[in-house]
């Protein structure tokens, strides 16, 4: 294909976002009730093999580019195997991958050998007890951290920290991570997605409390990876310091990429209800064509901007763990 795909806007879309599960060892507070959420059935969640036909015949339309994502996606049995297959698809240049990192030590050497491209390891604090309280699980900070040590330069490596109210003095701890490791550091907005009420999001103090001690903190003009992160740097940092400012800061017109839920949702756009579901086609004996077709029709329909505050749409109530981030 010589084409890029474009949605209606004129944006290239190349970059697809795969949530192979719902389920996930944490239960992050800004993420899922306390309960967690009713899991889909299994039968509902697309097989690997399912999720390789829609990875073909999005990369046969010029997606290049494919995340994967849960809940947590290492909780899925077969993951790294699928990761080696979805690599092997024709047209598939970059597969990378979001976790918490928790069962990430066992299984890294195997991911390495299927092609693994990246990795993003969420991160949110450093004190064990802020993290188990964030989590609400007994796993630790240090455990995250283990994880993180082993992956920085054998592949590149970035930790997801979600700015919280709580975690407002962990900042420059964080970023040193950038400074003792080859690893990116990048700080999120909470976004209020699944019917949640936004936290206190501002992320506009982040670069001048980082710049209190590293003052040479600058933007960094290029792309790095596929996401929305805008990087900076500084010599006295070997990673960068990104921030993913969704909230307060749109993004959106050079968006590039679309998601699929894991139980075969293609959603344009984080925020909005609307998806075409792909499994009555994978499930119903459609040919390959009416997928391409689907993908087509889904970006072509790709709302201009996600927003998070206004109503005229109605919100978006899956959440996180099954929308994949
Ligand atoms: P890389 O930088 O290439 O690793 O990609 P990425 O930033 O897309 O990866 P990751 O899965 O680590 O996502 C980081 C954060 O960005 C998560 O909180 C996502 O929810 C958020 N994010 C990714 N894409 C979008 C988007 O299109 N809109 C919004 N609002 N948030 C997004
Ligand atoms: N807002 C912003 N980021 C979020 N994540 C999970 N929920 C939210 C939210 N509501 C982050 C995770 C992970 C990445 C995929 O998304 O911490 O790093
Ligand atoms: Fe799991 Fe990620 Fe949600 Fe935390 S944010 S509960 S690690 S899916």
């Amino acid at each position: 294909r010589t084409t890029a795909m474009r949605d209606a806007l004129g944006r290239e879309i190349n970059y697809l976002r795969l949530s192979i599960t719902d389920r996930c060892n944490l239960r992050c507070r800004y993420c899922m009730p306390a309960g967690g959420i009713p899991l889909s059935a299994h039968s509902a969640l697309l097989r690997y093999e399912e999720l390789l036909r829609v990875a073909r015949a999005a990369a046969a339309l010029g997606i290049d580019r494919f995340k994967v994502t849960g809940g947590e996606p290492l909780v899925r049995r077969g993951c790294t195997d699928f990761i080696r297959a979805l690599k092997a698809v024709s047209g598939v240049r970059q597969v990378t991958l979001t976790t918490n990192g928790l069962l990430l030590p066992p299984l890294l050497d195997e991911l390495c050998q299927a092609g693994l491209d990246s990795v993003n390891i969420s991160l949110d604090t450093l004190d064990n007890a802020q993290y188990q309280r964030i989590t609400r699980r007994m796993h630790t900070a240090d455990d995250v951290l283990a994880a993180v040590r082993q992956c920085a330069g054998r592949l590149p490596t970035r930790i997801n920290a979600v700015l919280l109210p709580e975690t407002a003095d962990q900042l420059i701890s964080l970023a040193r991570l950038a400074e003792q490791l080859p690893v990116d550091v990048r700080f999120i907005e909470h976004m209020p997605i699944g019917g949640r009420k936004a936290l206190s999001a501002a992320s506009s103090s982040v670069l001048d409390r980082l710049r209190t001690v590293w003052p040479t903190l600058a933007p960094f003009g290029e792309r790095r990876g596929n996401g929305p992160a805008r990087y900076y740097s500084t010599p006295a940092l070997q990673g960068y310091i990104g921030l993913i400012q969704a909230v307060s800061h749109s993004f959106c017109a050079d968006c590039n990429r679309v998601r699929l839920t894991s139980t075969g949702i293609l959603k344009p756009c984080l925020c909005y209800p609307q998806g075409t579901d792909l499994k009555p086609l994978l499930r119903g004996g459609a040919a390959e064509n009416a997928l391409s077709t689907a993908i087509e029709q889904a970006v072509w329909a790709k709302p201009a901007a996600h927003c998070f505050t206004r109503t005229q749409y109605p919100a978006e109530q899956r959440s996180m763990n099954q929308i994949g981030g």
